[in-house]
């Protein structure tokens, strides 16, 4: 893997975690492991860190410490995860959410508009589901699901119908194949159009809001009393989820009442403002320009 990926609101992620040098910490999204690294940085010989990615690419960066697991693996089964590895609870748990730059920059991935290559999108290429399947596969209304909500693509009806029509033509393969539909109904500027129809199919080839749900539900589970959640997002369908939950334990975002309606709270929020990065970050790195952390701790 390329050393390109620029670890986003590091510092701030990091501290937050609080780190116990003797405990058990989750990285959930090793990437680069450039948030890994830091953990272990603040971990005594008696800590350990457990990392997660599901993506073959990222595994192969395994960092060589006795106090370090790499699980390649999907996220959303975390609890598993770490049961096989003989762990119940844990001290902390970090995700810092969607692709990295190692993803969208390695052209046969099929992430990024910018390179010819076969429409895939998989985070995990061993999964059934790439983009150009999704493309043949689903109906027109639930292409206006994807690209309205996830993209927030304001003509996903028309690019749906379209999509769809040219799809009965000729099969959309690669990137370039889409890409000359995008044209032709691009609205507004054209790269930010590309990228909200792309990030939309990539969430969900990768049912990264489903995962994210499964995650967070888990992660509950595994977490101390005391361990906090620190969680990066870069969507605000992503940002709203974590919210709701932190909030309240569900994704609605519903206060919960005992019988006697007394509300319980699962989290103590240790921002109740969510952090972005420092404008020196965000000219530095473009990623963390639309980066949203919160932090919450289990009660
Ligand atoms: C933004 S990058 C993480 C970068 C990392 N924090 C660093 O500093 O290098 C996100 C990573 O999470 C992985 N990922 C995303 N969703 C996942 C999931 N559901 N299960 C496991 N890994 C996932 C991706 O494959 C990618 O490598």
């Amino acid at each position: 893997m390329n050393e390109y990926h620029v670890s986003v609101l590091l510092k701030e992620s990091i501290e937050n975690l609080n780190i116990l040098p003797g405990g058990k910490y989750v990285d959930l999204t090793f990437g680069a492991g450039g948030h890994s690294r830091s953990i272990l940085h603040n971990l005594s010989a008696k800590g350990h860190l457990y990392a997660f990615d599901q993506d073959a690419d990222a595994v192969v960066n395994a960092l060589v410490d006795e106090r370090f697991t790499l699980i390649e693996a999907n996220f959303r089964y975390l609890r598993r995860f770490l049961r096989l590895e003989g762990v119940k609870k844990v001290d902390g748990i970090l995700a810092d959410l969607g692709v990295s730059s190692h993803q969208l920059d390695m052209p046969e991935r099929g992430f990024s508009y910018r390179f010819d290559a076969p429409l895939d999108m998989r985070m995990n290429t061993q999964a059934d589901l790439t983009a150009a399947v999704l493309l043949q596969s689903y109906s027109e209304e639930k292409l206006v699901y994807v690209l309205s909500s996830y993209g927030e693509v304001r003509n996903a009806k028309t690019l749906a119908k379209a999509l769809v029509n040219a799809g009965k033509v000729a099969e959309i393969r690669t990137t370039f194949d889409l890409n000359r539909v995008l044209d032709q109904h691009v609205l507004g500027p054209r790269l930010k159009y590309f990228s909200q129809v792309y990030q939309a199919l990539r969430m969900e080839v990768n049912d990264e809001i489903g995962a994210l749900k499964d995650m967070l539900t888990e992660g509950y589970e595994v977490l101390k009393p005391g361990g906090r959640f620190v969680v990066i997002t870069f969507h605000s369908i992503e940002d709203r989820v974590v919210k709701n939950f932190f909030k309240t334990g569900n994704f609605d975002g519903e206060m919960e009442k005992d019988e006697f309606g007394n509300i319980s709270r699962p989290f103590v929020l240790i921002n109740k403002k969510v952090i972005m990065a420092e404008n020196k970050e965000q000219r530095e790195n473009a990623r963390s320009r639309s980066a949203k952390l919160r932090i919450a701790e289990k009660v």
